[in-house]
């Protein structure tokens, strides 16, 4: 297997104490904004891990915004992930900008957004989409693809007339507010660049760690 041999050198880029912007936020701005510049992949995926319920668990989801200093993602509360919320609080999010060299590692305290806030998010969702939330039980077990695509085709029956489809009370948006932000660049022979912004009363303490 050529990946175990494999030794790339990161050599794309730098971050140093004066490149980082002093506010946690404007620099993953910034950050998010080289990725889409550099049209990675779903710069937006996340990788959320709850510690709720089973113990450490992971899956992606997207950022939809990150507004007020929270990062906000949408999912089904009654999914895994929901549960796991539901039992702990504390998440983790991992921006993997590997096209970069780059990742981005974010440890903070989900909470439930304000219903405007998911009303907002699910009025712009495709109607597809809508269907697809009153359809799944997201993380249930189902016996096949078929039975799947029949409770999406008695949604669609359900809603038919219906103009503007309901959000389902356990869709929402989730908030993320972080207390430790962590920008990782890789530099040659693994000598990385590692500034942590740690959450200090009303500011942030800023270190540089060892690679
Ligand atoms: C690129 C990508 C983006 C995804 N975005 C979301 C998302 O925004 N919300 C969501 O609930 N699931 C999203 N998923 C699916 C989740 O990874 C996961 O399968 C699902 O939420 C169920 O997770 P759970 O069983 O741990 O709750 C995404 C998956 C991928 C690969």
């Amino acid at each position: 297997m050529d990946s175990v041999t494999r030794h790339d050198d990161y050599a794309q880029g730098a971050l140093t104490e004066d490149d980082l912007d002093p506010d946690p936020f404007v620099q993953f701005a910034r950050w998010l904004g080289d990725a889409e510049a550099a049209q990675l992949p779903s710069p937006n995926a996340m990788v959320l891990t709850t510690t709720g319920e089973t113990g450490p668990t992971s899956r992606t989801v997207l950022l939809k915004d990150l507004v007020d200093g929270r990062f906000e993602f949408v999912t089904n509360g009654r999914s895994r992930k929901g549960r796991a919320l539901a039992a702990d609080a504390r998440v983790s999010l991992l921006f993997p900008w590997y096209g970069l060299e780059r990742q981005v590692l974010v440890d903070g305290i989900a909470t439930a957004a304000p219903a405007e806030l998911s009303d907002r998010y699910w009025a712009g969702r495709p109607r597809g989409s809508q269907l697809a939330a009153w359809a799944s039980d997201q993380s249930q077990p189902i016996p096949s693809r078929g039975a799947l695509e029949e409770r999406m085709r008695e949604v669609e029956e359900r809603f038919l007339g219906t103009a503007a489809v309901p959000r389902p009370p356990h869709w929402g948006a989730w908030l993320v507010q972080p207390s430790r932000v962590e920008f990782w660049q890789g530099r040659p022979s693994r000598l990385h660049d590692r500034l942590v912004f740690s959450r200090r009363d009303a500011g942030w303490r800023i270190e540089r760690l060892q690679p």
